[in-house]
């Protein structure tokens, strides 16, 4: 992947609110197309390998908690620009500080309830993707 895609989660919290076609209503207008998507749950020991990096961290472990409570819409999403462009559409990770309008600031309940994910650069975009899809469940360019 080469700076046109980025990985997203639409999170349990928003799942079971009721808000994933909306969520997905504002990506497709931000300008993203899917590449790829499915409605799964993540086991804990899938969510200790994705968030990895948090480990131990005070938040960790209920944060793996949490997004293994429910299902989640993962999806791969395209645009250029496309890491920055989909944080910049999300809001900040706390949605207390999420701008106006934003994904986190209309649908997250919290720090860590906050809606949805974004892969923070290129090289976690791509291997945030490889953990859920293959190229056989990725799709280019029919738009
Ligand atoms: P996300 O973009 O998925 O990346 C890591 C997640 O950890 C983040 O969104 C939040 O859900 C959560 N998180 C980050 N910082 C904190 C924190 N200080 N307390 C609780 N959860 C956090």
């Amino acid at each position: 992947m080469n700076g046109n895609y980025t990985f997203t989660m639409i999170k349990p919290c928003a799942v079971k609110a009721g808000f994933t076609g909306r969520i997905l209503a504002d990506i497709l207008e931000g300008g993203f197309d899917i590449v790829a998507m499915k409605f799964t749950r993540m086991t804990r020991e899938q969510a200790e390998t994705f968030y990895s990096v948090h480990q131990g961290k005070p938040f960790f472990e209920s944060l793996v908690d949490f997004m293994s409570s429910g299902p989640i819409v993962a999806a791969i999403v395209s645009k250029e620009n496309a890491v920055a462009d989909f944080r910049t559409l999300i809001g900040a990770t706390n949605p207390e500080n999420a701008a106006e309008g934003t994904i986190r600031r209309k649908y997250a309940e919290s720090l860590q309830r906050n809606a949805v994910h974004g892969s923070d650069s290129d090289e976690n975009a791509t291997l945030e993707a490889s953990h859920f899809f293959s190229g056989f469940e990725r799709f280019q360019g029919y738009r």
